[in-house]
């Protein structure tokens, strides 16, 4: 049997299949655009996303036969607004988790309604890419399409929709809709009054590893699949991520360095802080998570290299890079402003720190530590509640690179585990496909099954005092320059 893993990213999909072993036997990516129609907003097209799904379905199955494929699933970027009309036409493209254009409408729901009562309905506090605020952003500025819209959904459950006809979503992803009562996985009543939609626009909502349907004969044959493919409602990319490595019992924590990064906090328990300063999900085990996500990660340093520097060679520039815990460049990473911890779409940045004798090398390094600081501020917040972190599985692009891995590890101040699969998201996806057709009982022995530790990269005491005072220094950087913030 062959499972198939969908990550649907933010800058391409990949495409992971693994058989029934575990192993992978191949993945496949393809890109597709990212718009910004205005500083600060971020949109893509749902039917792209389906076209690259399409696309890399042939190439994925080269060196199997795909009659063996016996399950999809999916690990998805959260919280963009995906709108159909009656005929499930997409009505506009759809506004993505790091779009920051919904200030206005978080202050309604967070000041107006009141955050105690958004938090007592969702879990959670309104921020601007979270989906109920979007919502209430269309209404607001394009009351013509909200009036179309008959059904709401996130990116991954468009592709559910496009391989089944059915409009599904999973707990973990649809927790960051701010429509969902988390603690009991359902729709709020409260919040679909509140943003004037009804429960019939939003789709099903199931577990994780739960068989939503088969595909169509339609798709079936279009894909070359056979009619008899299981599709499981998969998990955002982070829940997702969390199954691919393994990051599944209580407290334990994994890091992910994709476009956005994030530090996710498995967890028995439903629990919610009293600022709301970490998102509170469900996981995709049935249980629950803690969740901080910066919005600029590995897209900080693919900023810096592609777009600023111009050099595909990531690894040469890091190797020009030496002197840890020295660097006097510090650089703030909030390119489409910041999630955790400021929660300001305004936010910028910027590079401090600079003298005539500031190398390219230094400017990359300051990239690199700036998100790993970054990282560490929503680390903060999780120990400042009593959490004891000393342990991380780390995954997406940068988890490749060993410097990162190693400055991550002095600034944070843990043991960076690696484990056998990169794929964090795709891997996970295929595992909770592998679990909705039965061949795992749970994503637990799944875990305890398939995934183990390679490699750690340890802290250097001597290091880690170093980095604590220069992140002292970072976290003087953003309070200071927040005023200018505002006048950019
Ligand atoms: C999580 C978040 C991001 C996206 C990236 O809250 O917004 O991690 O899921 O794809």
């Amino acid at each position: 049997m062959l499972f198939i893993g969908i990550d649907l990213g933010t800058s391409a999909v990949k495409l992971l299949l693994m058989n029934e072993k575990g192993e992978i036997r191949n993945i496949v990516s393809k890109e597709y655009p990212l718009s910004f129609p205005r500083p600060g907003w971020s949109e893509q097209n749902p039917r792209d996303w389906w076209n690259a799904v399409k696309d890399g379905m042939s190439d994925l199955l080269r060196y199997d036969s795909a009659e063996d494929v016996a399950g999809i699933s999916f690990g998805g970027q959260m919280h963009g607004l995906v709108i159909l009309d009656a005929e499930d036409n997409v009505l506009r493209p759809a506004i993505l988790w790091n779009d920051g254009r919904t200030q206005e409408e978080c202050d309604y729901l967070n000041n107006t309604i009141g955050r105690e009562k958004i938090s007592a309905c969702t879990a959670n506090m309104a921020l601007t890419g979270f989906t109920a605020p979007k919502l209430l952003w269309v209404k607001k500025n394009e009351p013509e399409i909200f009036e179309k819209i008959s059904k709401i959904m996130l990116p991954k459950d468009y592709i559910a929709y496009c391989l089944t006809g059915i409009h599904c979503t999973d707990v973990s992803d649809a927790s960051g809709m701010l429509l969902m009562d988390v603690k009991n996985k359902c729709w709020s009543k409260e919040m679909l009054e509140i943003t004037g939609i009804s429960e019939s626009q939003l789709p099903i909502i199931f577990e994780s590893s739960a068989v939503v349907g088969t595909i169509s004969d339609a798709t079936a044959k279009e894909l070359g699949l056979p009619k008899t493919v299981k599709v499981i409602a998969g998990a955002g990319d982070n829940a997702a991520g969390a199954v691919g490595t393994g990051t599944l019992e209580n407290g334990m924590c994994s890091i992910s360095l994709g476009t956005s990064g994030t530090v996710f906090i498995a967890s028995d328990n439903f629990s919610v802080d009293k600022d709301n300063a970490l998102h509170s999900f469900a996981h995709a085990n049935g249980r629950y998570h803690l969740l901080g996500c910066m919005l600029s990660a590995a897209s900080s340093n693919k900023w810096w290299m592609d777009d600023i520097i111009g050099t595909k060679d990531y690894a040469g520039e890091q190797e020009k890079i030496t002197k840890l815990g020295e660097n006097h460049v510090y650089y703030l990473p909030y390119l489409m402003g910041e999630r955790t911890p400021h929660n300001d779409p305004l936010a910028r940045a910027t590079f401090t720190g600079m003298t005539m004798d500031t190398t390219r090398a230094d400017m990359t390094q300051a990239v690199l530590e700036g998100v790993a600081f970054a990282l560490r501020d929503a680390l903060e917040i999780a120990r400042a509640g009593g959490l004891e972190i000393t342990r991380v599985r780390l995954n997406g692009g940068g988890a490749k690179s060993p410097l990162w891995r190693r400055i991550i590890a002095n600034i944070m101040n843990v043991k960076v585990d690696i484990i056998n699969s990169e794929e964090g998201p795709g891997f996970g996806a295929a595992i909770l496909a592998a679990v909705g057709c039965g061949v795992f009982e749970s994503t637990e022995e799944a875990a305890k099954r398939l995934i183990r530790v390679v490699e750690t990269t340890e802290q250097d005491p001597e290091l880690v005092e170093k980095y604590e005072q220069r992140y002292r220094t970072f976290t003087a950087l953003y309070p200071a320059l927040k005023p200018v913030f505002k006048k950019l």
